[in-house]
């Protein structure tokens, strides 16, 4: 089915409900007027229209009286966590509240002392046996205090009313209820509308709205058999208005204020034509915010699956005013304000404690790991459509990259190669030879990455529905029904992937002699939110049931994350653990970085759609996403030569590198735009292939401390306040800096630099900190070298990364303004696990004094690999040289051609990366 008839529903026809008539009406209006350039926003709720976000949101300030009962708190054995007695006065319904520590982390969680049903909490989001932390506690007549480490993280728990207050290194940097707007709806039996109110109940319990126990939107009724029990609070920044987070939006990096606008929505959907500018809910959903400021940094996450919205308040002044109070030193209009509403499980809150924007990042990956070091091709350039239709075309595309020159290592597959869009199977006239095709690209060391939804064809006769069925693996309705939705194959069911036995299942049907492919075939997970055509907001409907007796409602945003999980676990059964999983996946939640690379979902050939991809990859990248890209060319509608050169060369220092287009544009492969374009094209994706080790390396360090390989300024420079809005250029590492051409017919480009000195990075030219205007030609992208780093090439540009991998190096050294540099080069075998157990080389590289110096920091490992320096180029020398030596165990001693005096080329110093080296200026 194509994107239109999705559009227009012509594959819904049969079906009965009358009120998507009219939509189905408008809908083929749109497309026969070409006028369906936007998203459908009467498709999508606002807060309005959505009971519990409407009930949350009218509450004002000082609405809560809850109250902590301090004479009930009691310290656990190992003082890593303190339980307190709350009471709402307002009727006396009783919770619990438990502050837990973990290393410079607090977790403050609420629930109802004894719900009348369990409340829902989050599960598999953070790593499992979580290593606690012991805390001091002291306790006085209105609070208590408790501190992790000596007093570098401090919560102070207030009794009546309740609130935290949050200090790092003595400094308050945030407020858990400081506003008193919490408001925790506990459940309760469904009132008879004869009832009178009962005597001592809240009043709150005596409001009776009819949104509370059914609920209806477009022409959907969700059943709410639990009734009403959503959870809000306030959680504010005394330090600051500059937020970043709460992906995935098409919006700026920095939050925006929502007091005149719908509040930020987290609720995973398939958007069609998403808009840009906006928080509406797209496809993935991380409630986390970093709120920083030069004085310190601070994490909140808010661990909740279910729909969440959160109103931010950044406007006392806006961003402006708070930046000009920052350079004054103002103490007004500095907060920044944020409330969350959830429709249902418990309040259950983290803040990373920081103080610095790399200790959050750190904090926030220990809890909910890392991205684990992927493969090195798919940190390559990546070749996708929908559809390659055939195994001819498919090789056709991959013979023409080497005919015309440009690197690339993976082809992918869309829905179209299925057997009538059921998955683990082929379609065998398009597709009769997969192993064989397979086989053909991965002798250049090519991969093949094809598609699986986790929707399955209901068909009777298609083993994997017939097994679902008979194995009671789906999703069901309240009635204990099979749910029926509408994807891509017509009917459909879905996988509760919440289930282990489904998680098995789903995960042994990678197994080869299942889905017949090779090792070198990789996963694409997509329609994971999940997506239903014909569902409520295009997704299941809230009262589906999953394993446990959840409803979907509380577990939504978990979807795709446990979709993802289910591949990984097939990938790594499939190799018997052996080989590095690769996944791309569309819907994601917290902790889905452990398993998936991430793109933008469809987004459209223009150029703000362009520009939309560094914030969001950016916001993405902040919240432990960090392997993440954007279709190249825009997935809808057809880019010109220029757009599709400017994406390439943006898209060429992103993580992740994918040029993708849907079913009804033209082919845009990139030697279809003419030869100078082609060219143009090759260059970039050349700059991009021989800076893989660099990003390698960066991968590398991002498993091991959670700081991601793409970054806003400010995670960098966290004192430069003029950093804080950029999101029209980024870092790679800490050692490049980018700011891509993202305007049509751009003859400039305003750069800013911050302070220290700075060489672009292919002409060598010196920048001072500062904001440069740049002249762009059509093969300019402005990257800039920090004076004071060393940046690990290869310059040996071959057909694919496994092509290149035991080619030598050549070293960018910039230096600063001591004369000085430094920089790290990690390598191992590209592909497998061996790494962890200690298979892989990491070198740290030192400028000083004259001397480039070498150590691999792990000099006892059986890695071996015959990759060496073939060229050292350095920018900053104040001296020509008169004479470099080289002296390593392979080289011995020994003296070195040179050319230039800027920059200086060291030739051939023959060095290995095995081993430990110097090289001498005199
Ligand atoms: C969704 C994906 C898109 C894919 C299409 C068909 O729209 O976002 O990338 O091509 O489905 O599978």
């Amino acid at each position: 089915m194509s994107e239109s008839t999705r559009k227009t529903g012509t594959g819904l026809l049969g079906w009965t409900c009358v009120p998507h008539a009219l939509v189905l009406y408008l809908s083929i209006l749109c497309v026969l007027f070409n006028s369906c350039d936007t998203v459908d926003r009467s498709k999508f709720r606002t807060c309005e229209q959505s009971g519990f976000c409407k009930r949350q949101r009218a509450v004002k300030e000082g609405y809560s009286k809850y109250k902590v009962d301090l004479s009930s708190g009691q310290v656990s054995s190992s003082s890593d966590k303190v339980t307190f007695s709350v009471v709402n006065p307002d009727g006396g319904h009783k919770f619990v509240l438990d502050v837990i520590a973990y290393d410079g982390v607090f977790r403050v969680k609420m629930n109802e002392e004894s719900p009348l049903l369990p409340r829902y909490e989050v599960e598999h989001a953070l790593l499992p046996d979580l290593k606690t932390t012991p805390m001091q506690v002291s306790k006085g007549s209105d609070s208590w205090t408790l501190t992790i480490g000596k007093d570098d993280a401090i919560a102070q728990v207030f009794g009546d009313p309740l609130r935290i207050d949050f200090f790092s290194q003595r400094k308050k940097v945030a407020v858990f209820n400081g506003r008193s707007t919490l408001k925790f709806e506990h459940l309760r039996q469904k009132p008879d509308v004869n009832d009178e109110p009962k005597e001592g109940e809240d009043s709150e319990n005596q409001v009776q709205e009819p949104s509370m126990w059914e609920e209806s939107f477009g022409g959907n009724t969700d059943s709410k058999p639990r009734g009403p029990e959503s959870i809000a609070a306030d959680i504010d920044f005394p330090l600051t208005q500059s937020l970043y987070g709460l992906p995935e939006h098409a919006d700026t990096l920095m939050l925006k204020d929502t007091t005149n606008s719908d509040p930020v929505r987290l609720y995973n959907l398939d958007v069609f034509e998403y808009e840009l500018d906006n928080v509406m809910a797209l496809y993935g959903a991380i409630p986390y915010v970093i709120a920083h400021s030069p004085e310190s940094t601070v994490g909140v996450l808010w661990l909740n699956a279910a729909e969440t919205w959160i109103d931010v308040g950044v406007s006392k002044g806006g961003l402006v005013d708070s930046i000009v109070n920052l350079v004054g030193g103002s103490e007004e209009n500095k907060e920044g304000r944020t409330r969350w509403m959830s429709e249902s499980g418990i309040i259950d809150t983290f803040f990373f404690m920081g103080p610095t924007p790399a200790d959050v990042i750190r904090q926030y990956g220990k809890l909910t790991g890392t991205t684990p070091l992927p493969q090195m091709w798919s940190i390559g350039s990546h070749q996708c459509r929908w559809n390659y239709n055939d195994e001819d075309d498919l090789l056709t595309v991959d013979a023409n990259f080497d005919k015309y020159d440009i690197p690339y290592d993976s082809i992918w597959l869309d829905i179209e190669y299925t057997d009538g869009k059921k998955y683990f199977t082929w379609d065998h006239h398009k597709f009769p030879h997969p192993v064989e095709m397979i086989q053909n690209i991965s002798s250049k060391g090519r991969k093949l990455v094809t598609i699986l939804d986790p929707h399955i064809k209901r068909e009777s006769g298609y083993f994997l529905h017939e097994d679902a069925t008979n194995q009671d693996l789906y999703v069901k309705d309240k009635n204990g029904k099979i749910y029926e939705g509408w994807c891509w194959p017509g009917s459909s069911s879905y996988l509760d992937f919440f289930d282990p036995k489904v998680r098995q299942y789903w995960a042994s049907l990678f197994a080869l002699d299942k889905f017949p492919s090779t090792l070198d075939t990789y996963i694409w997970n997509d329609m994971n939110e999940p997506s239903v055509f014909n569902g409520p907001e295009v997704t299941m409907p809230k009262d589906m049931m999953h394993y446990g007796n959840w409803e979907h409602r509380d577990v939504h945003n978990l979807y795709g994350l446990m979709h993802i999980m289910s591949t990984y676990e097939g990938l790594i059964q499939r190799s018997e653990n052996r080989l590095r999983p690769f996944i791309l996946t569309r819907s994601h939640y917290v902790g889905a970085q452990r398993y998936a690379a991430v793109w933008t979902g469809d987004n459209k050939a223009d150029w703000g759609h362009l520009r939309a991809s560094i914030p969001m990859c950016l916001s993405l990248s902040i919240s432990g996403m960090s392997h993440c890209g954007a279709d190249i060319g825009g997935f809808f509608h057809n880019p010109d030569a220029e757009l599709v050169l400017r994406w390439y060369q943006t898209a060429a220092f992103q993580p992740f590198m994918r040029n993708h287009a849907h079913i009804e544009t033209k082919r845009r492969e990139p030697w279809l735009f003419g030869d100078q374009i082609t060219a143009l094209i090759r260059s970039a994706v050349q700059k991009r292939y021989a800076l893989l080790p660099y990003w390698y390396t960066l991968f590398y360090e991002n498993e091991k401390t959670g700081m991601p390989p793409m970054r806003p300024l400010w995670l960098q420079y966290p004192n430069d306040i003029n950093t804080f809005p950029i999101q029209d250029q980024h870092m790679i590492g800490d050692g490049l800096l980018v700011h891509p051409v993202t305007d049509q017919g751009a003859t400039n480009v305003q750069v800013y630099l911050p302070k220290g000195n700075w060489y672009d990075f292919y002409s060598h030219k010196k920048y001072e900190g500062g904001t440069h205007t740049l002249n762009v030609g059509e093969d300019s992208i402005p990257v800039f070298q920090r004076g004071g780093s060393i940046i690990p090439t290869k310059q040996r540009i071959r057909r694919s990364a496994f092509l290149m991998r035991r080619d030598p190096y050549t070293l960018y050294v910039a230096l600063d303004e001591n004369g000085e540099a430094s920089g790290s080069l990690y390598s191992d075998d590209n592909e497998s696990f061996e790494y962890r157990e200690g298979h892989y080389v990491l070198n740290s590289i030192k400028f000083k004094n004259g001397r480039l110096s070498s150590k691999v920091v792990n000099p006892n490992s059986p890695f071996r690999t015959p990759e060496w320096v073939e060229r050292i180029v350095i920018v900053g020398l104040n001296k020509k040289p008169s004479s470099i030596e080289a002296r390593s165990k392979s080289v011995g001693q020994t003296s070195l051609e040179f050319e230039g005096d800027y920059p200086i080329v060291i030739r051939k110093p023959g060095v290995l990366i095995t081993e430990d080296w110097e090289i001498e200026i005199a």
